[in-house]
């Protein structure tokens, strides 16, 4: 059996299905109620990655495990406390989503920092492990389906400058080759997308999938500040600016790893866009 935490999440979604559609045993772990839309033969179980002892009905009997942080970015988390309870119930493999900021913005404690740590706690826990190390997700452009269902608009920073963004479902099946093939154990892959793309870029790929025009309005640095300090502690504001407006040159890096892993390029936005109209309609 395979646990899958963050199951409800952009990457936990993928993964459990592709799980599932391979014949794997699935539990999926969130703090929530199952969702509706669970496969068939998946097992839910609710419980808290805040609360390790939790965990322990959802862990006993897995042989691998899909380490997902929560939405924390590592902060706050005991991991090792969740490891231990996942050795002590016979799991031997563990498979870590973490991010490309563990190298990329390694000075920065609210982003490289808190990962690095995560990661330590992986390497040291005895467990067979692969470290997935992610480049920002084209799922953040949820941020927008809102203006986009309202006003056909989506509102940002740094309207030109891209970033390669990375499918969440590449990231869910680069982490179900990991969890069941031995060849990807002590490997660290850094997975990002095709090409990068700007804000401007998706918008129009957004629209493109609605079939109609979607309107791009540039913030400045301050206002897209002020919006996201709403819902993110300063320091973090910061790094992500930074991110988006001035990538170095190891975000902008297209990793072959997806490729290397699934035999076929990263999907690219538009198709993610695509696949995810629904939201924006
Ligand atoms: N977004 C990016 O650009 C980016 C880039 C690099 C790396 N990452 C990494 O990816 C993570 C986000 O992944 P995602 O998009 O799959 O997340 P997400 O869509 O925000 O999903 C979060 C999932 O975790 C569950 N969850 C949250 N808190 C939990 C807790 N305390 N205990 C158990 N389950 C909990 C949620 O369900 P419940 O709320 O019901 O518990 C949900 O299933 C980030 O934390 C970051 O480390 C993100």
């Amino acid at each position: 059996m395979i646990v899958v935490t963050g199951a409800t999440g952009n990457v936990g979604r993928s993964l459990v299905a592709a799980l599932a559609e391979a014949g794997e045993q699935v539990t999926a772990v969130s703090r929530g109620v199952a969702p509706v839309d669970l496969p068939g033969g998946v097992t839910h179980v609710r419980a808290d990655l805040a609360e390790p002892e939790t965990l322990r009905p959802a862990f006993d009997g897995a042989k691998a495990l899909f380490l997902h942080d929560g939405g924390t970015g590592g902060h706050g988390l005991d991991t090792r406390a969740v490891l231990t309870v996942a050795r002590d119930a016979g799991v031997a493999r563990v498979v870590l989503l973490s991010s490309q900021a563990v190298v990329t913005r390694a000075e920065s404690p609210s982003h490289g920092g808190a990962m690095r740590a995560v990661e330590d706690a992986v390497r040291g826990s005895g467990l067979a492990w692969t470290i997935l190390r992610a480049g920002g997700f084209a799922s953040n452009a949820y941020a927008w389906a809102e203006s986009v269902r309202a006003e056909r608009t989506v509102a940002a920073p740094f309207g030109d400058v891209g970033i390669p963004v990375v499918d969440p479902a590449d990231l869910a099946e680069v982490a179900a080759a990991a969890l069941r093939a031995d060849e990807h154990v002590g490997r660290v892959y850094e997975l990002n997308g095709p090409a990068a793309v700007t804000p401007r870029q998706q918008a129009e790929a957004i629209g493109a999938a609605l079939g109609e025009p979607v309107r791009f309005v540039e913030l400045t640095r301050a206002e897209a500040g002020a919006r996201m300090s709403a819902f993110m502690p300063e320091p973090v504001v910061a790094t992500t600016l930074a991110v988006l407006g001035e990538p170095n040159a190891a975000e902008l890096r297209l990793s072959p790893d997806v490729e290397a892993v699934l035999g076929r390029p990263p999907r690219t936005f538009a198709a993610w866009a695509l696949r995810n109209v629904g939201a924006f309609r």
